[in-house]
């Protein structure tokens, strides 16, 4: 009679267990074993508990047997709820990890870089071109003496010359330079009477100047060629050479008889026009030229003034407008746009 008790005791106990077990084999989430743990091990009305409880309904020496037994499920029910809860925290943070990983061998983000100004473009391909014909490239003074700028150059004060050239003085004998020019004369005097010079200046020079085809600050490349024998055969397939390098290789060039104060002769040189290839239109205003720049056979004067003798050498220059030379390479039409650095017009080259 009270070991049937007793079975049917272990028979119920063994029930539980198992269908414990079961539920909690099948629990997804926290909440689940929560509620598994409410109805079997619950203070109110969990099925075990309310077993534990009627342990007083048993026959006192049945208690103990029926009492650790039923404990022993107990502790294995809590045991398997605390292992189900460990596995699915597991799996929760193996899910947040794969959700967080970070795959280091993926390219990285672009990183917006910046690129060249136009006037920087086609002040390197000048510079290319000349460094290719094995000229050194320099730069001088911003800030020049009027000796430099004028004096030296053949341009004496009074001279109408100097009207040309809308100067910014800074007093003291001192001025913005309004050209390269000036760097003629002190890379002579830095040389002289080493030979031969080939050398190009490019840089920025000031004109007081302002409209769509003028900046108060522009840039200009100076070219300087002293030797024996230097002619204007030299000068003219030089400017020839540096138009196709730069507008393209159909390119023709002329040169027109002019006068600057420090060449002579003096020539200024037009290109095949860069929008109809010479046939006219309005940009060449009907000519099918276009003006690039000045050029000349170093005065005698002026290669004087930089400690050569004129007697025993010869020497061409040049200058040119970077920025007339990028107007014309690009059609752009206002030379403004250079300057003010909007992304739209920018990003264009
Ligand atoms: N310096 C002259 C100018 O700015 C250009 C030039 C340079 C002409 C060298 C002849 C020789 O206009």
């Amino acid at each position: 009679m009270d070991s049937d008790r007793l079975g049917r005791w272990e028979t119920r106990l063994a029930q539980i267990h198992s269908s414990a077990l079961a539920e909690i084999e099948q629990a997804g989430d926290e909440k689940a074993i929560e509620a598994i743990r409410q109805r079997y091990l619950g203070r109110r009305g969990g099925e075990l508990t309310l077993m534990l409880r009627s342990l007083g309904e048993l026959p006192a020496e049945l208690r103990p047997r029926a009492g650790q037994a039923a404990n022993e499920i107990k502790n294995a029910i809590e045991e398997a709820l605390e292992t189900r809860a460990a596995g699915l925290a597991d799996v929760a943070r193996q899910r947040r990890l794969a959700a967080e990983a970070v795959d280091v061998t993926l390219p990285g983000w672009p990183i917006p870089a910046g690129h060249r100004h136009p006037i920087s473009i086609v002040r390197a391909e000048i510079e290319d071109f000349f460094v290719s014909l094995g000229y050194d490239v320099v730069s001088g003074p911003e800030t020049e003496y009027d000796y430099f700028n004028f004096e030296a150059l053949n341009i004496p004060a009074e001279h109408p010359a100097r009207d040309m050239h809308d100067s910014f003085y800074l007093g003291e004998g001192a001025l913005l330079r309004t050209h390269t020019s000036p760097m003629q004369i002190r890379y002579m005097l830095a040389h002289a009477p080493g030979l031969p010079i080939r050398v190009v200046v490019p840089g920025r020079t000031y004109r007081r100047d302002d409209d769509a085809t003028h900046s108060p600050m522009f840039h200009q490349v100076e070219g300087l060629v002293v030797g024996e024998g230097v002619s204007m055969g030299d000068l003219k397939g030089t400017l020839l050479a540096l138009a196709r390098a730069i507008f393209g290789e159909n390119t023709a060039i002329r040169m027109r008889p002019s006068y600057f104060p420090f060449t002579e002769p003096s020539a200024e040189v037009d290109v095949t026009c860069t929008v109809c290839g010479g046939t006219g239109c309005r940009t060449c205003k009907g000519t099918g030229w276009l003006e690039v720049l000045g050029a000349g056979m170093v005065h005698p004067q002026v290669l004087r003034n930089g400690g050569y003798d004129p007697e025993r050498v010869s020497g061409f220059a040049f200058g040119l407008g970077i920025e007339r030379m990028a107007m014309l390479k690009y059609g752009i039409e206002d030379l403004r746009h250079f300057y003010v650095n909007d992304w739209r017009f920018l990003s264009q080259f």
